[in-house]
């Protein structure tokens, strides 16, 4: 499949105002339609809760743009947000593997910010999974604690609640403490792809963001590609050249659509090449 959605520009953060108004998502009281009969078991409400501090007023170790609705960059984002949902919508397509050409490229940047923002569409349900085994970084990112062993989830080892937690209605997140080295040994196992089928299934998840190591580093990102709907690249406008890009689109051919290559740092340089 080479479906192909329009890239999106992300520009550095660094636009983010400091004090602008911020929203934190909604929520709604449950409203049971179905008075007298027992509920339906949602294993999604018994994850625990984590206090997330979506107005961003505490630090954590990456911009989170979510709070500075009007700036550039959580414009940026909602862009990036809808486009791809239409893109899912379209296919009936669930899961979405971020990554990039060469660490630090804002792989997790973009994950952690994408995910706040799909997680402002009312009633909706994304996960965000920390895939990246030998570097995670979507706790501290997101200056929440980190649950579980990611591995030892994946192996079946972990129950859902053990491993992923709640941040608000719409937005669960599965961190990760311990870092692994052998990762795509595990990513290959048949468990992982019977522990995905049924988080999702569990979760009703409408979105799922897995935040990957990069590409051209590892067999991580290969080896995970089966996992998959689609794949979205981040660009690092400082670093990433044209031949990594191309390098990166020719290891995903045909295994995986690229939903889209992501600018980031859009605004520090006119040397990356952006290819759709
Ligand atoms: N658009 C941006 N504006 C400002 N800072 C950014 C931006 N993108 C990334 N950064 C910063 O760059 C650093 C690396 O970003 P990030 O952790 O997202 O990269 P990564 O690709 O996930 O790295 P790794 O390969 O180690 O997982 C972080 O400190 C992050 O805050
Ligand atoms: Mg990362």
């Amino acid at each position: 499949m080479n479906k192909t959605a329009k890239p999106v520009d992300t520009t550095t953060a660094e636009t983010v105002p400091e004090h602008s108004v911020s929203e934190a998502p909604k929520t709604h009281p449950k409203r049971d339609r179905s008075a007298g009969l027992p509920t339906r078991f949602d294993p999604w409400l018994q994850l625990p809760q984590v206090p997330f501090d979506f107005l961003g007023q505490k630090p954590s170790r990456l911009p989170l743009v979510s709070a500075f609705r009007s700036s550039p960059t959580a414009r940026a984002f909602d862009l990036l947000r809808t486009r791809l949902l239409h893109s899912l919508r379209d296919h009936g397509w669930k899961r979405v593997a971020i990554t990039s050409p060469a660490a630090g490229g804002g792989t997790t940047f973009c994950g952690v910010n994408l995910a706040l923002s799909l997680a402002r569409v009312p009633g909706s349900r994304t996960v965000l999974m920390d895939m990246n085994f030998r570097r995670p970084g979507v706790a501290a990112a997101l200056g929440i604690p980190a649950a579980g062993s990611m591995v030892d989830f994946l192996a079946g080892e972990l129950s859902l609640p053990e491993q992923l937690c709640r941040l608000s209605d719409t937005l669960a997140v599965g961190t990760n403490r311990v870092s692994k080295q052998n990762a795509s040994d595990i990513l290959h196992a048949p468990s992982t792809a019977e522990v995905l089928d049924d988080m999702i299934e569990d979760c009703r998840a409408e979105t799922v963001l897995f935040d990957l190591p990069p590409v051209l580093e590892n067999d991580d990102v290969p080896a995970f590609l089966p996992q998959v709907d689609g794949v979205l690249l981040i660009s690092d406008g400082d670093h990433t050249t044209a031949a990594e890009l191309a390098a990166c689109e020719k290891m995903l051919a045909g295994h995986a659509p690229l939903l889209g290559v992501v600018l980031n740092r859009a605004q520090q340089t006119d040397r990356t090449q952006v290819t759709p």
